[in-house]
């Protein structure tokens, strides 16, 4: 399509309270202004952010995650601020490639590409109006004999105008050389003292310039001011991750009790159990995480977790079995058993070997992290202590309670504890009372 789109984020959205440029705050562990960029990137070659507040810090993340696709500009002081000044450079338009321009906010992640779809007609203006019941805090759209008159900020707006329920979404899309001949006409004479884009649509509805309005739904076009608006589209967003893994073949028990990111894939059959986290670059392949369980940045293939297991960063578990209470970190785990409470921290650990209840490597010496690997058909009896680094041939058979310090080799029965006293009526003895 022969479409530019420019992203407005320059605001300095204090409605937050947060250090946090607003756009840089996460829904399902994805920034704000990603999901916009995403939706951006899927119309258009031709992709602009306006920046303002801590350039520097939201150009850096972008440019990491979308490398050399977007255009940046910063807004030029004199037009500062406001939603029209921020398409101005040197009083004039910033240079986009196409005829048609697209403008979105940093502050909207819930639109998708199909539903902006009806802004691309041939008229000149196309703006996007919500029907609300509370239309607090919105710019107005006035109409007059059925036609777009004005849009009145809520700080301009007359006790009258204020009853209005038709409000602007803020979301745009005008031909650029109609856009281009009112801009400059823009002035800051206003309760705010910015720069309305709004009063781009008065200027061309006096001019009979014909602006088509298109009802958009407020769920997805409202923008984000505070963090319990943040919360409100995180809800939203996680029940269309949900059901589109749900979609995709994956079996949910409560599913609104599971939390999901963005980036967590699913393959094959999947079983994910109530109040379960999935979080980061996960994958989940023909697996049952059971319930309470929390994964990070991990491949999950052919086993079943928990519940109340946590995976951490980096691990790799395939055709296993991990149980209750179980922490996992930095780990390849293949074809083993390792049922509960245990710590397997920087190890590998090969097929058919079996991990005892209350086993933990001690992977951290006070100054640096060692491996502990561990091979295949070892088994480590309960609650033992694998002092790395560390190295257990396969075939390795480790008594419970051991404390185990030096590698073993292929079909050695490791042990490590004193022998046992038995000391008769100590019993008695000990709490001074008669057998
Ligand atoms: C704006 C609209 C309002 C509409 C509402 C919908 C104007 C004047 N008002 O109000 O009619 O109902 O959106 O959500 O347009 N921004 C800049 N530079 C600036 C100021 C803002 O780039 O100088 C960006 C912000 O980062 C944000 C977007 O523009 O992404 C909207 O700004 P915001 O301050 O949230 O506008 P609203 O007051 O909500
Ligand atoms: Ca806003």
């Amino acid at each position: 399509m022969n479409l530019s789109v420019v992203i407005l984020a320059a605001g300095s959205g204090t409605r937050m309270k947060s250090d946090t440029p607003k756009v840089l705050h996460k829904i399902c562990g994805e920034e704000l202004l990603f999901y916009s960029i995403e939706c951006a990137l899927e119309l258009s070659d031709d992709v602009h952010i306006i920046l303002y507040h801590q350039a520097d810090k939201i150009r850096q993340v972008c440019e990491q995650r979308f490398p050399s696709t977007l255009s940046f500009h910063i807004q030029d002081h004199a037009n500062f601020p406001g939603t029209g000044g921020a398409l101005l450079q040197d009083k004039k338009l910033l240079s986009t490639k196409y005829p048609k321009l697209l403008i979105l906010n940093g502050d909207m992640p819930l639109i998708t590409p199909s539903s902006l779809t009806p802004f691309f007609s041939n008229s000149p203006i196309s703006m996007g109006v919500i029907h609300s019941s509370n239309p607090f805090g919105y710019g107005r759209v006035i109409l007059k004999e059925g036609r777009v008159q004005k849009i009145i900020e809520e700080k301009d707006a007359t006790q009258d105008e204020k009853e209005v329920c038709t409000i602007n979404s803020g979301i745009y899309c005008f031909d650029r050389d109609v856009l281009e001949s009112y801009l400059p006409k823009l002035s800051n004479q206003n309760a705010q003292k910015e720069y309305y884009l709004t009063d781009v649509i008065k200027f061309a509805s006096q001019d009979e310039i014909s602006i088509s309005s298109i009802d958009v739904s407020e769920e997805e076009f409202s923008g984000i001011n505070d963090k319990s608006q943040l919360a409100q589209a995180q809800e939203i967003m996680l029940n269309r991750l949900r059901k589109k893994a749900m979609k995709d073949g994956v079996i949910m028990h409560l599913p609104h009790t599971i939390y999901l990111e963005k980036s967590v894939r699913f393959e094959g059959e999947c079983e994910i159990e109530q109040g379960v986290q999935l979080l980061g670059k996960t994958l989940i392949q023909n697996s049952h995480i059971k319930a309470h369980s929390v994964i990070r940045d991990s491949q999950i293939i052919s086993s079943d977790i928990g519940p109340m297991a946590h995976i951490r960063p980096k691990c790799r578990i395939e055709n296993s079995h991990i149980g209750n209470f179980v922490e996992v970190k930095n780990s390849h785990l293949s074809g083993i058993k390792a049922g509960h409470l245990s710590y397997l921290g920087d190890s590998e650990i090969g097929e058919g070997s079996n991990i005892g209840a209350g086993v933990i490597t001690c992977n951290y010496d006070g100054k640096t992290k060692h491996k502990t690997l561990i091979g295949k058909n070892v088994f480590v009896g309960s609650d033992c202590q694998l002092i790395a680094p560390l190295k257990l041939a396969d075939h390795t058979l480790i008594g419970a309670g051991s404390t185990v310090r030096k590698d073993s080799k292929e079909g050695d029965l490791v042990i490590s504890r004193s022998d046992q006293k038995n000391i008769a009526d100590g019993f008695f003895m000990f709490f001074k009372e008669k057998k």
